[in-house]
């Protein structure tokens, strides 16, 4: 077995099977992909067609929950896991505009999302932003390491877009959460987007199915239940666990109702 952290970055790269981080920019119309990942982003959306609604709806989202956070919530640390390549409104943008003392913390376990780092750490002088390599999978390091940048004492949002469908044990995922949770005080916050099959979206299940045949890493999707019971002992925000497209979405900004839920949650 190769030992990961001892290479490079573009070492660590495998651009010969679709990876999720450029496979989920080629849907958001971004150019940080290879020909496999297009290739698989094609028989997908054949399969879902609606996969990039999901996407973009999923990129509004994370917009509206962070201005709510950086704005009525007065949140001004911001731990953002899964964070994917970067595109337009990044979470530091979106909070600093509101709020230029934010400080961002990025993670991924992406080494395509970290040779793009660098355009995820332009940081207002008030704020700060910082990238960490890590996986999901180990809170704990994550933790000792954004502590650098984030103080654990004072109120941090906790941004799970996207990610937990890739821990696919449900009693892990919840763990991951709950130590998350526990590193943090009254008043923190969790926001989460998760995809479900409860929510319709054709083709959904057997693109998941090609996906985990062909790309990696295997995805899950999970029904409303277990989505809400990672977030057991938390305040739920209204409007509650929606389609993301539906989460304060009013007028002119509400989109299709697409097959992915999106909640913000406040530690009591
Ligand atoms: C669907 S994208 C979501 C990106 C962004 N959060 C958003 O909502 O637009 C999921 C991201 O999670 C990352 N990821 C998947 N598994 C991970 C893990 N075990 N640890 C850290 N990051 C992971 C992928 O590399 C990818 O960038």
């Amino acid at each position: 077995m190769s030992d990961d952290s001892a290479q490079q970055p573009g070492e660590r790269i495998a651009s010969h099977i679709a990876h999720n981080a450029r496979v989920w920019n080629y849907w958001l119309g971004g150019k940080d992909h290879y020909e496999v990942d297009e290739q698989v982003g094609d028989m997908v959306t054949s399969m879902y067609p609606s996969i990039g609604e999901v996407a973009r709806a999923d990129r509004a989202f994370l917009g509206r929950a962070v201005s709510f956070l950086a704005g009525e919530a007065g949140i001004r640390q911001f731990l953002d896991i899964g964070t994917g390549l970067p595109t337009v409104d990044n979470t530091h943008e979106v909070a600093q505009r509101i709020a230029p003392d934010a400080r961002i913390v990025y993670v991924d376990n992406d080494p395509i999302v970290l040779t793009h780092a660098r355009a995820l750490l332009t940081s207002t002088a008030e704020g700060a932003t910082d990238y960490v390599d890590a996986d999901a999978h180990d809170p704990a390091a994550i933790v000792r390491t954004a502590s650098d940048t984030l103080d654990f004492d004072r109120p941090v949002a906790i941004m799970l877009l996207g990610i937990l469908n890739f821990v696919l044990d449900t009693q892990e995922a919840t763990g991951i959460v709950r130590r998350l949770v526990d590193a943090v005080p009254s008043g923190s916050y969790v926001v989460l987007t998760h995809p479900t099959l409860e929510l319709g979206g054709e083709g959904n299940e057997a693109a998941m199915k090609f996906w985990n045949e062909n790309a990696t890493p295997p995805i899950t999707a999970r029904t409303g239940a277990e989505v809400r019971g990672f977030l057991d002992g938390l305040e739920i925000v209204e409007p509650g666990l929606v389609s993301c497209a539906r989460w304060r979405s009013e007028g002119a900004e509400e989109g299709p109702l697409v097959a992915q839920f999106g909640v913000v949650a406040r530690k009591p």
